[in-house]
């Protein structure tokens, strides 16, 4: 199995590209199958999750063509199955997103259930109640969800909870549905904002995108895309993360500094100077140790949880204590256990962190447990004296496009063992 090899000590300095947001990527690569128009999606990023979903969509006879800078060519005029497979879907919980624009485009669809990062129980209860609410029969079999409709309806569908792929799956099948639907409670993550944008492109009737009320006017047929994806927010927010930590100076480019706006007020809390344009930011940590923060997890605009694991990291060596609170997911705090292999003090109760941060900590082998919290045993890589070792790093392969590159163009001593 892959590992990242990292050594300690060198402070973040330079410029680096931010990739294109794979949490937008997917439901748009998704939204390809709504219409038997081809579409194309450009700032796509080489991404493991990004892989997968071509996958799928390929083997539902989705054809699909690469272009020049990873540009994504589909053309889903005939689908030859509806079926998402347990092979493909267990390794990508945002498999799920097929569900919708399936349903609504070829009147059935067979999904396995998904799995996807280790975080706690992450079930798909709204995203089917939303879609029966539609009208959609639905029976959950074997491992598979089986649901049909011969055209869904305009419904009121209320979200219990806050859900960005439960969203984007209720809004991809709303945009071909027969009336009106109105989203309540909706998620306003920009990514979801993103699809919203893109199925106006192609025809749909959206209005309160970004706001927690969608309302959608179901057309007969969609056209196809061709759309740029926004830059991924929680890519940005790490490199400034390890910036901060290292106490170094780094602009991002393609960043959008409106999406960031949660965690550049922790970052300046942290001591952090902070400047940024409109597509383009930059951190200067000017040498110093940064401060402790607290934090709390929310649903969008509020802190991401996305970014959870790298505070941890950052509060490990941070002056003060610091309080990380988990709203969003359960047993999100696996990266603690190995933090605390690198000599941080930090101590568990329930939701909570409690973080005392430690002026050094030393180098050891880490585990990844998933997507985020890898992420943040590289970032404490980069602080701890020594070389440390990172294993299971196809967790961090999903969501960051070439992290050592390009952590390595901003002077850290970072590389990929060959697998043994
Ligand atoms: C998306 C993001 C992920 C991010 C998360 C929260 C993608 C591809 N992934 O995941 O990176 O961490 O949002 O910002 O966009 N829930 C239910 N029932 C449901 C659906 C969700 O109870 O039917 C719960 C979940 O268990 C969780 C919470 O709602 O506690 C939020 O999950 P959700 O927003 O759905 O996460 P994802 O869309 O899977």
């Amino acid at each position: 199995m892959a590992r990242i090899e990292i050594e300690g000590g060198r402070t973040l300095e330079g410029t680096v590209e931010v990739s294109g947001a794979k949490n937008a990527v997917l439901p748009i690569l998704m939204a390809s199958l709504l219409t038997d128009q081809p579409c194309r999606l450009a700032g796509v990023p080489h991404l493991k999750d990004v892989t997968t979903t071509i996958e799928l969509l390929g083997q539902m006879g989705v054809e699909i063509s690469l272009g020049e800078g990873f540009e994504v060519g589909m053309d889903a005029s005939h689908l030859s199955t509806q079926i998402a497979p347990y092979e493909l879907v267990k390794t990508m919980r945002a498999s799920i997103l097929v569900l919708g624009p399936l349903l609504a485009r070829a009147g059935e669809a067979q999904v396995s259930l998904p799995g996807g990062c280790a975080i706690g129980a992450r079930p798909v209860n709204l995203h089917l109640k939303g879609l029966a609410a539609m009208g959609a029969e639905i029976d959950v079999d074997s491992g598979y969800i089986h649901a049909k409709a011969k055209r869904l309806k305009g419904a009121r569908v209320v979200m219990e909870g806050v859900t960005v792929t439960g969203t984007e799956n209720i809004l991809m099948a709303a945009t071909l549905a027969e009336g009106q639907t109105i989203i309540e409670n909706a998620a306003q993550e920009p990514e979801v904002v993103d699809l919203a944008e893109c199925l106006i492109q192609m025809g749909a009737k959206i209005s309160g995108h970004g706001s927690t009320r969608i309302v959608v006017d179901g057309v007969d047929a969609l056209a196809g895309y061709d759309h740029r994806v926004i830059p991924d927010r929680i890519e940005a927010g790490t490199f400034l993360v390890g910036a901060a930590m290292t106490g170094g100076r780094v602009k991002l480019v393609n960043v959008r500094p409106d999406t960031l706006d949660a965690v550049v007020d922790k970052l300046r809390e942290a001591g952090a100077k902070i400047s940024e344009g409109p597509d383009w930011i930059e951190l200067d940590m000017a040498g110093k140790r940064p401060k402790a923060v607290n934090i709390s997890t929310a649903p969008y605009p509020g802190f991401p949880t996305d970014m959870q694991a790298q505070f941890t990291a950052l509060n490990a060596v941070a002056d003060g204590t610091g309080v990380v609170t988990e709203t969003v997911f359960e047993n999100r705090f696996m990266h603690i256990l190995e933090l605390q292999r690198l000599g941080a003090d930090m101590q568990i109760e329930g939701n909570t962190v409690i973080i005392r941060g430690r002026d050094r900590l030393t180098a050891a082998p880490m585990m990844a447990t998933d997507l985020r919290a890898s992420a943040c045993l590289v970032l404490a890589g980069l602080v701890a004296e020594g070389t440390s070792v990172v294993d299971r790093v196809y967790h961090i392969d999903r969501g960051y496009e070439n992290i050592e590159e390009k952590l390595g163009q901003l002077g850290a001593v970072i590389r990929r063992l060959p697998v043994s």
